[in-house]
């Protein structure tokens, strides 16, 4: 993609993992980029896009968000939103606390709803927002995310198209990306269990965080003029 740079881009959960690779990337794409996430400093965030803005903000702080999308607005009404931002959950169905699954689920699914209500007051005609799914919603988690980790990354896709819906008239596309395993502090490091993912994807590998980050990044750019309320699945062929 060669587009010029422009735009103003917020990145929620973007300090690490595949936010980061898409603030990286992000560079040759948007003018200016703001990213929002839970530690108090991120320097690694402004090494990948030189004078990026960086606030703290938890994606269940819908203030916090607020103040986060009005920092971005003042580099330009907001072009293009990614949320990465997102916690998987092993445990068992019949082992998980109320606790647990409420967290996942509000993390998840709650998260992005903050994203988007808090974005919407900022977004430009032909702002382009993904959302962040997985494999899992699909098949009820069982690669690093259990039942209720899916069910959050299900949510994610329902919000997608309904999303996709209400904001078409504001000429805003929401569309999501559903990762497969992708070489993050979610999977870990443990060489077995990479092996074991590894092996069920049919290129034999995991993602590197940027194959994934790309993703986002077509659907923020205008390649993908068509295509809102659309689930992108970017995942090694692993469930073939
Ligand atoms: N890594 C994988 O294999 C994989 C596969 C499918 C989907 N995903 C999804 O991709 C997204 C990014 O995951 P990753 O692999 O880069 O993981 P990661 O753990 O490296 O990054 C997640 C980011 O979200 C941020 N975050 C978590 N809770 C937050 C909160 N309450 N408020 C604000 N920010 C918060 C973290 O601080 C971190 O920067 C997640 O939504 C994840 O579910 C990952």
């Amino acid at each position: 993609m060669s587009e010029k740079p422009t735009g103003s881009a917020v990145v929620v959960g973007g300090a690490r993992g595949i936010g980061l690779a898409a603030v990286g990337l992000a560079t040759s794409h948007v003018a200016a980029m703001t990213v929002l996430d839970l530690p108090e400093t991120a320097p690694q965030v402004t090494e990948a896009f030189p004078g990026a803005r960086y606030l703290q903000a938890d994606v269940l702080d819908r203030a916090s968000l607020e103040k986060g999308f009005a920092l971005a607005a003042e580099s330009g009404p907001v072009t293009a939103v990614f949320v990465p931002a997102g916690i998987t959950l092993p445990t068992p169905l019949l082992e998980v606390t109320q606790e647990d699954a409420q967290r996942c689920l509000m993390i998840n699914i709650m998260g992005s709803i903050n994203a988007i209500q808090a974005a919407a007051p900022h977004l430009a005609a032909g702002a382009s927002i993904v959302l962040c799914a997985s494999v899992a919603a699909y098949t009820g988690g069982g690669y690093v995310g259990g039942p209720v980790y899916g069910a959050s990354k299900a949510g994610v896709i329902g919000l997608t198209k309904g999303a996709a819906r209400e904001l078409a008239d504001r000429q805003i596309r929401v569309n999501c990306i559903a990762p497969g395993c992708t070489s993050t502090s979610m999977i870990g490091d443990d060489p077995e269990v990479i092996a074991t993912l590894s092996e069920r994807a049919l290129v034999g590998r995991l993602a590197a965080p940027e194959e994934i980050a790309q993703a986002a990044l077509y659907l923020w750019s205008s390649a993908s003029s068509f295509m809102t309320g659309a689930v992108l699945d970017v995942n090694g062929g692993i469930r073939l």
